[in-house]
C-alpha cells in the first residue's frame, strides 16, 4: 500500500523526523483556515499541496507557494479537482513554506536483486531521480542484521556528498527513517527534497512510503490507512472474498486457475477481442487451485456484479485440482447463486483441458446449465466469448 504525501509526513513526525506544520483540507474553505493559522503562528508563506499517489505533482501545477490565506483559498480552488496522471485531486495538504538553502534526495528501499536493503543519497534533489547521473548518487547497501545508527547514517549522507553543515542533521533524519523503514514493515521510504533550511535544518520536505502489505497481519494500524474512497468497489468486494482480482475496462469476464494462465488468457482474449470490435477482457481474476463450488460461485458473482461484463471465459488447466471437481464447481456455483437471487444471465465459455478433462466436460455437458457453452481450446474459446460479448454489447 502506498500511503499518500500527508500520511507519510504523519508517520515521520511519530518518529521524530522534522517535516513542516500542515493540515490536510478537503475544501478551499478549509484550506484558507488552515493557512490563516499558518500565518498566525508566524510562517511568511504556505505551500498548497495536491495529494494523489502520483510523482510530478510539481510539474503538474499541483504545488503551489500563496502569500496570503485568500490566496491560499484561491489555489485549492485550482487544484482540488485536478487531474494529475489520471488521479483526480481529492484533497491538498497545507503547510508552513520553509526557507529552503538546498535540496538533497534520500531513501531507503528494498533491493530484491541484491536481497539486501539499499539507501540512496545524493546532493542533487528535488529533481527527479532518475535524472540525477549516477556519479552524483551514493548507493549504499544496508544489512537488515546491522541497520542503522547514527554513524551509519552519518557515512551515507557523505558519500551522497552533503556539504559539512547538513552532515549532522541528515545523520539524525536518516537513522529515524531506518526506524520508520523498519517498524512500519515499509518497502520503500523516500524523501525528496530532504532540505537544509537557510537556519541550517535539515528537514523532510515531502515523503513517499510503501508499506508491505504481507506484513499487515502484525501491522494493526496500518488498516486505517487505507484510501477506502479510491478503491475501486469491486476490487474491495473480491478482497473480502479473499479472491485475487483486478478490474480492468473491456467486456469479457475471465475466471482462470492459476496466475501465469489468467495473464496468457488475458492476452488471448484480447487478441481474439481485436476481430470483433475490439472486445478486450474486463478482470483478472485468478481463482487458484482448489477451486471448490463457493469459490467458483463468489468469483462467477464478482465477475457478473460488473455491468460492463457481457460474457464469460472460464479457462482451465486441472492439475492438482481435475477438471472434474472444477466443473462439479461450476453446477454447484449456479445453484448457489440461483438460490442467492443472483442466477448467471450471461453466457458463459467453459474450456477445460488437463487433468480429467474428458469426466469435467461429460459433467458440464450433463447438466445443460443454460448459456454454458464448451469450447476444447484456449484460441477458439477466446475467440467465441469475444464474439459473445460483442454480440451483447
Ligand atoms: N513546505 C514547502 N516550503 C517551500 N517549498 C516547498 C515546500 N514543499 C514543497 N516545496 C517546493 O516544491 C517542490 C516540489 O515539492 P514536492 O517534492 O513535494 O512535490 P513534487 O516533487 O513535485 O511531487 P512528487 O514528489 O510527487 O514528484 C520542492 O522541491 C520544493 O522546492
Ligand atoms: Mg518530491
Amino acid at each position: 500500500m502506498d500511503l499518500f504525501e500527508h500520511q507519510a509526513k504523519e508517520l515521520f513526525a511519530e518518529y521524530g523526523v522534522p517535516v513542516p506544520t500542515g493540515k490536510v483540507a478537503h475544501t478551499p474553505q478549509e484550506a484558507r483556515d488552515i493557512a490563516a493559522e499558518l500565518f498566525a503562528a508566524g510562517s511568511s508563506k504556505v505551500v498548497v499541496k495536491a495529494q494523489v499517489k502520483t510523482g510530478g505533482r510539481g510539474k503538474a501545477g499541483g504545488v503551489k507557494l500563496a502569500d496570503s490565506a485568500d490566496e491560499a483559498e484561491q489555489l485549492a480552488t485550482q487544484i482540488l479537482g485536478m487531474d494529475i496522471k489520471g488521479h483526480t485531486v481529492h484533497k491538498v495538504l497545507v503547510e508552513e513554506g520553509s526557507a529552503i538553502a538546498q535540496e538533497y534526495y534520500f531513501s531507503f528501499l528494498l533491493d530484491r536483486a541484491n536481497r539486501t536493503f539499499l539507501s540512496i543519497c545524493s546532493v542533487e534533489g528535488g529533481v527527479e531521480i532518475e535524472e540525477v547521473p549516477h556519479d552524483r548518487l551514493a548507493m549504499v547497501p544496508v544489512s537488515p542484521l546491522d541497520g542503522i545508527d547514527r554513524a551509519r547514517a552519518r557515512e551515507i549522507a557523505e558519500k551522497g556528498r552533503l556539504p559539512q553543515e547538513a552532515l549532522d542533521g541528515a545523520a539524525e533524519l536518516i537513522e529515524r527513517l531506518w526506524a520508520v523503514f523498519t517498524d512500519e514493515d515499509a518497502s520503500l521510504v523516500e524523501v525528496n527534497p530532504m532540505i537544509l533550511t537557510a537556519d541550517g535544518q535539515v528537514k523532510a520536505l515531502d515523503g513517499k512510503v510503501s508499506l508491505d502489505d504481507n506484513a499487515s497481519f502484525r501491522q494493526d494500524d496500518h488498516e486505517k490507512l487505507e484510501d477506502k474512497a479510491a478503491a475501486d468497489p469491486l476490487e474491495a468486494a473480491a478482497k473480502a472474498k479473499d479472491l485475487n482480482y483486478v478490474k480492468l475496462d473491456g467486456s469479457v469476464g475471465i475466471i482462470g486457475n492459476g496466475a501465469g494462465l489468467v495473464m496468457s488468457t488475458l492476452d488471448v482474449v484480447a487478441y481474439a477481442g481485436e476481430r470483433f470490435d475490439g472486445q478486450k477482457p474486463a478482470n483478472f481474476l485468478d481463482i487458484g487451485g482448489g477451486a471448490s463450488a463457493e469459490v467458483m460461485a463468489n468469483g462467477l458473482e464478482i465477475v457478473l456484479s460488473d455491468a460492463d461484463v457481457k460474457s464469460v471465459f472460464v479457462n482451465v488447466f486441472g492439475g492438482i485440482t481435475a477438471c472434474d471437481a472444477v466443473a462439479n464447481g461450476i453446477v454447484a456455483a449456479y445453484k448457489l447463486l440461483a438460490d442467492r437471487g443472483e442466477a448467471v444471465d450471461r453466457p458463459l465459455v467453459v474450456r477445460l483441458d488437463g487433468n480429467n478433462a474428458e469426466l469435467g466436460r461429460k459433467i458440464l455437458n450433463d447438466a445443460a446449465l443454460p448459456g454454458v457453452q464448451q469450447v476444447d481450446t484456449m484460441d477458439d474459446a477466446a475467440e467465441r466469448a469475444a464474439e459473445l460479448a460483442a454480440a451483447g454489447a
